[in-house]
């Protein structure tokens, strides 16, 4: 038996060992292995091991909700027991111009509807709402659970960074798994994402699964796997859940970038903008309707377009942004206060044709090489740099057409960025088919 500082009392290497050999591993092993990890004593070494293990071996669904519960018990939890209104959270997997959580908390406020949202920071070639949000000058993302739950009071809304003491077992263990190549296992990923949403109080959790080129998951049948392993972990635990499949083959909206990806979010709340990510966060708002207000789909929806209409939402985004110090005037005259890159360039289409293809990814990529994404952990964000990739798939181009604009800091990393960007763009001499915005929901109605 080893012991390592007080009270573990079994030895790591079994649990290595049996996850090794294929055998399920019960509730109490998978428990003490992971809050013997998040205490620190378990060391990396058979930690990594077991994440192997489990990648290569996959974990049972009710592995898969022990190792969740266990990760939950390793930090806090939050309560909102002040807010009154029905309360929905909200999460992506990760993707390229995926503004939907910057509009879709301020439009749910408007809707009457609770939005305690906490955040993540971009990773690796996907963007972060925090990093988005703070190219707003003064705005605050460092809410105590207290302030958190007034603003939300107050508000309807709030996004806010996750604390250390939430969930820590996942942030132990993510590391780790970025460290070790274990991050692609879909029951490792479904439980990072649900162990966060579960350990914070919701009547409903809202997941937007992505697949394609942009998207962790490049499949929808990967992306449909990892979101019926999510609703099984919520129902689990009795919590209603609802996962959306939802294309990423091509950026969802066009700005991708932070401060880009702010002034695209306001055009949507003044009802200027038109186009896929408006109607996936109408898609968003309107579930949450119709799950906790009971409302009939086609209402549902069109009261999430009239807010967008009507001022009302943009008005919710203003009072958040002034609650959390930022300056509301970003609303107005979003570029009297955010920050603008020194060099734009425009991409032209090299050739005519149909857009048959978008690599994903790879503008993710640019956009961070750019400044707008860390390429090592703790790397400084530059906000004004980043793209905008304006045309969709099966949309017809004609050559020397402007497809993009970078914005970048100087003329040599804009134009490295322009022949990457038209690298990865496929235009063929045939019509090319728009892939579906959203693939299937999953998870039980009420
Ligand atoms: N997002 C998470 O929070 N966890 C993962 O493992 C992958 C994506």
């Amino acid at each position: 038996v080893t012991r390592v500082g007080e009270g573990l009392e079994f030895d790591p290497r079994d649990v290595v060992a049996r996850k090794r050999d294929g055998v399920e591993l019960s509730a109490g092993e998978l428990r003490a292995f992971i809050l013997g990890y998040a205490s620190g004593e378990i060391p990396d070494y058979q930690a990594a091991a077991f994440l192997m293990a489990a990648y290569l071996n996959g974990l049972t669904a009710k592995e898969t909700a022990e190792i969740t519960t266990a990760m939950i018990d390793s930090g806090d939890t939050i309560s909102l027991g002040r807010i009154r209104r029905p309360k929905v959270d909200k999460h992506s997997t990760g993707g390229v111009s995926d503004g939907v959580t910057l509009v879709f908390a301020p439009l749910a406020a408007a809707l009457g509807l609770a939005v305690a949202k906490l955040s993540g920071r971009g990773r690796g070639h996907t963007g972060g709402t925090l990093d988005k949000l703070e190219s707003i000058p003064g705005l605050r993302t460092d809410l105590s659970p207290e302030e958190l739950e007034r603003q939300v009071e107050e508000v309807g809304c709030a996004v806010a960074s996750q604390s250390k003491d939430l969930v820590p077992a996942d942030g132990a263990l993510y590391a780790l798994r970025d460290a070790t190549a274990t991050v692609a296992s879909i029951p490792l990923i479904a439980a990072s994402v649900m162990s966060k949403k579960l350990a914070v109080e919701s009547d409903l959790i809202l997941l937007d699964v992505k697949a394609g080129s942009g998207a962790f998951m490049k499949t929808a049948r990967a992306a449909e796997e990892l979101a019926m392993a999510c609703v099984g972990l919520a129902e689990h635990r009795g919590r209603a859940c609802r996962a959306a499949v939802t294309d990423m083959s091509q950026p969802l909206g066009s700005a991708i970038g932070n401060a880009l990806d702010v002034a695209e979010a306001v055009m949507l709340l003044r009802g200027d903008e038109r186009g896929r990510l408006r109607e996936l966060t109408v898609a968003f708002a309107a579930e949450a309707l119709e799950q906790l207000e009971e409302r009939d789909s086609s209402a549902a929806r069109a009261a999430a377009e009239r807010s967008l209409d009507d001022g009302t939402a943009a008005e919710r985004f203003a009072r958040m942004i002034e609650a959390q110090g930022g300056d509301p005037r970003v609303l107005e005259d979003p570029w009297s206060v955010l920050p603008a890159a020194p060099v734009r360039v425009e991409v032209v289409a090299r050739g005519e044709g149909f857009l048959a293809a978008v690599e994903g990814e790879e503008l993710g990529r640019i956009a961070a090489t750019l400044g707008a994404g860390r390429i090592k952990k703790g790397d400084p964000i530059d906000h004004a740099v980043g793209l905008e990739f304006r045309p969709k798939i099966g949309d017809r181009l004609e050559a020397g057409e402007p497809v993009a604009t970078v914005h970048a800091r100087d003329e040599s990393a804009a134009e490295a960025a322009s022949e990457r960007v038209r690298r990865a763009v496929t235009i063929t001499p045939d019509p090319a088919t728009p892939p579906p915005l959203v693939f299937g929901w999953h998870g039980g109605r009420r």
